[in-house]
């Protein structure tokens, strides 16, 4: 009797919590006051040379922060002081930035002060997870906290603007910016980049804690052809306006103050040069109103792509839309001739410029172009203990727990452990790549945060094998530091110290997996398995019938089918920054019940890549399991990924009941309210990401098999249970249909509330 008062009381708690947070987000971008901007920026136009104008769309880097093409920036300093500089990145603390922005403020005529961009991409100083996993949280609030931190830290260090989200879709775990992105799925993208940009700008540009965002890169940068990083894109505008671009819009939505030009082409005119994308969809369709950067020297990448020479490729990019060229120097070493020869028109360059002007009068640098070179702050305001507490929490929620059949985690706090794996006791991994700003130093190990965590459990270490034997890519993944150091011991030597130590272990914790900067820029692979070294050692421990979980590491989804048919449990936990190893040991012990879910689904292997949950059914789609002759299938293995999309266990179970519907005819200017029930019936607390995903069954055009259109992160006690709502109206129906109108088709719509992707739908309602 007093149970089921208690489950009554936590049903109404939850209704409550969970109206809130199906609250979509509706945030639009900052306050600005544009009539005074519009006043402010025009007496400055109209006072400046052609010179001075070109100077303004002019991006350098001095070095410093990571380079990313051949070329670094060279006399930064007088190119500043003559007006040639319009912002900078790749420099940090308010001391380096004052002596640039005087500079500019003394030394030119008319005082105008630099943009300072920097890459801040899963944390500044306090790295957070990397996105990919950040992403498998699924938590909104959390992320957008992780970005107002990151913002805090950045601008405490002196930059006011940064090259963050990146949202391009990915469906090829081959591509290494697949860590860099929130996954496969247009809708939660979609959701994060909101998230990222509210975090990053706030409501309040002109704060000092706040910062421009830059949602990159525009567009389509993560299908490129065999995965291959800067490779060719080709797809149809269906396809992209479907399943590709609606990040990017959700970011334009969010009042996102810049746009990243892409390298990759985009219908055979690189993203960089190409009208359509920057001002018919971008300007015109969408209604951005801030500038477009191009990507590192992807304006003077035009020549390789076979559009003409450095003035040809800059003109046509200004024409194309572009306003800011990084690093390359084409507008400022071109642009003027070209207006002097008709190829481009003053009007081009000052819309440019005048859009520079804007990003500047926005964040208040007219007012004091010092405000963020506050030395107090460094201190005050950089990897502080809350900021670290945070990156606790958030690297514990990225975790994803793939199998559990052996119920070896959580493992007692008094545990014999057996700690193995290269990636065991390593700093300089856990950050993960595109942490430039980041120190690993500052990273917690595994080891370390185990005994943190569990100080009187009995932890022994071995590395057991190398993270690859292979020289070659040992020196591939170094170029930012050492990630894979090749021990001076033989593999077998190495083999041999672990399997003594796992000897007299209780469990064997094995960590293992992809260095750092085996994911991340120009870091693709044509492989998806742990390196073979690891693999070896995997098999070896598995051996000797230990319980064992692997703590498994990577910046991708890889190909686990070997290491998944082994009696161990497998915990997925990415590389997740600088408290890395805390919170590994929170959830390894038990602290914290993991909940993070996949957003993008695992292969069997990688001849099935690109797999992705929202995958049409063709017109041959299987009738059971197994190979069919003439059906969509392969020979050798299931259609299904090894791990789907939205994929993830928890140390306890979750039963959900049927998804019903409050009525089985909805009108277009109509809704319906979806729901379950679902019931924590196993032995811990945890969360939860319910899913809700619809099926158009008739549609103008091929319709995916499954669509999200909709989660909730729940609570639940354990032996709690709550019921589920999510309200439907026509607008989470659309799509793009043939004529690239946002439409929702009357018919018969599946849909279901599930834990993950994989499910059968079992109830439909039509659309009238
Ligand atoms: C990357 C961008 C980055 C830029 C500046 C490029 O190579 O593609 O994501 O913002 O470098 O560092």
């Amino acid at each position: 009797m007093i149970k089921k008062t208690i489950t009554v009381l936590s049903l109404s708690i939850f209704s409550l919590t969970l109206s809130a947070q199906q609250k979509e987000n509706t945030y639009t971008g900052p306050k600005i006051n544009t009539s005074e901007m519009d006043q402010k920026v025009n007496a400055l136009l109209d006072k400046m040379t052609i010179e001075e104008k070109i100077g303004q769309l002019n991006l350098l880097t001095p070095g410093g922060g990571v380079a990313t093409g051949a070329v670094v920036s060279d006399n930064v300093q007088q190119k500043i002081k003559d007006g040639k500089v319009g912002g900078l990145f790749g420099v940090s603390g308010p001391e380096k930035i004052r002596i640039a922005q005087e500079y500019a403020v003394n030394d030119t005529r008319l005082g105008i002060p630099l943009l300072i961009g920097s890459d801040v991409i899963h944390g500044y100083k306090t790295t957070f997870p990397i996105p990919l996993a950040s992403a498998s949280s699924w938590d909104m609030e959390l992320l957008k906290k992780t970005a107002q931190v990151a913002a805090k830290e950045a601008t405490a260090d002196g930059i006011n603007w940064n090259f963050s989200p990146m949202v391009d879709i990915s469906r090829d775990p081959r591509w290494g910016r697949v860590a860099e992105g929130a996954g496969e799925d247009a809708y939660l993208g979609s959701q994060i980049a909101r998230a990222m940009v509210e975090g990053y700008q706030g409501n309040d540009l002109t704060l000092t804690n706040t910062m421009l965002a830059t949602v990159k890169h525009f567009a389509l940068y993560g299908a490129p052809e065999a995965g291959r990083d800067y490779n060719t894109v080709d797809m149809s505008r269906v396809k992209m306006f479907n399943q590709y671009l609606p990040p990017y819009k959700a970011a334009v939505d969010a009042g996102v103050a810049s746009v990243m030009s892409s390298f990759n082409d985009v219908d055979g005119v690189p993203a960089t040069g190409n009208k359509w994308l920057l001002t018919d969809l971008l300007r015109k369709r969408w209604g951005f109103k801030g500038f477009v950067v191009s990507d590192y020297t992807s304006v003077n990448e035009m020549i390789a792509h076979g559009m003409g020479d450095l003035q040809d490729v800059s003109a046509l990019a200004l024409k194309a839309g572009l306003d800011m060229d990084m690093v390359g120097e084409g507008f400022v070493s071109t642009l003027k001739k070209s207006l002097e020869e008709g190829k481009v028109t003053e009007e081009e360059i000052t819309t440019a410029a005048r859009r520079i002007l804007e990003a500047k009068y926005k964040l208040g640098l007219f007012e004091d172009p010092y405000k963020y070179l506050d030395k107090k702050r460094v201190k005050k305001d950089i990897l502080t203990k809350e900021h670290r507490a945070l990156a606790r929490k958030a690297a514990a929620r990225s975790f994803v727990l793939l199998k559990k059949d052996q119920n070896v985690l959580p493992i007692d706090k008094k545990a014999k452990i057996a700690l193995i794996g290269p990636l065991g006791n390593n700093q300089s991994n856990m950050p993960g790549t595109w942490a430039p700003t980041g120190d690993f130093k500052n990273a917690i190990p595994v080891l370390e945060g185990l005994k943190n965590v569990a100080p009187k459990a009995s932890i022994t270490y071995a590395k057991g094998a190398n993270i690859t034997n292979d020289e070659q890519m040992a020196k591939n993944v170094n170029v930012f530091g050492p990630k894979v150091e090749i021990s001076k011991e033989s593999p077998e030597e190495l083999l041999e110290q672990a399997l003594k130590v796992a000897k007299d272990a209780d469990v064997i914790v094995a960590a293992v997996g992809e260095a750092s900067e085996m994911s991340g820029e120009a870091s693709s692979k044509t492989d998806l398995l742990i390196p073979e070294s690891q693999k070896k050692l995997i098999r070896e421990l598995a051996k000797t019938g230990k319980r064992m979980v692997l703590v498994l590491m990577s910046g991708r989804p890889l190909n686990i089918s070997e290491e998944a048919q082994l009696p161990i449990d497998i915990l997925q936990v990415w590389h997740s920054g600088v408290e890395a190893g805390n919170a590994i040991g929170d959830v390894i012990f038990g602290d914290y019940n993991p909940s993070g879910k996949l957003t993008a689904s695992w292969p069997r292997n990688v001849g099935q890549v690109p797999v992705y949950y929202s995958m049409k059914t063709t017109g041959r789609p299987g009738t059971k399991e197994g190979f069919e002759k003439f059906k969509s299938k392969y020979l050798d293995v299931d259609n299904s990924p090894l791990f789907p999309f939205g994929y993830g266990l928890s140390y306890t179970e979750f039963e959900y009941g049927d998804t019903t519907l409050s009525s089985k005819e909805m009108n277009m200017d109509g809704s319906i309210t979806v729901s379950t029930t679902i019931k924590n019936t196993g032995d811990y607390d945890g969360e939860e990401v319910v899913q809700l995903y619809i099926h158009d069954k008739v549609r103008s055009i091929t319709p995916p098999q499954k669509q999200l259109i909709g989660f909730q992160k729940i609570n639940l006690k354990k032996g709690e249970s709550t019921t589920v709502e999510f309200k439907i109206t026509a607008e989470d129906l659309k799509f793009y249909n043939s004529s690239l109108e946002f439409v929702a088709e009357p018919g018969e719509f599946e849909v279901g509330i599930a834990p993950s992707s994989d499910f059968k739908f079992s109830n439909s309602f039509t659309l009238n």
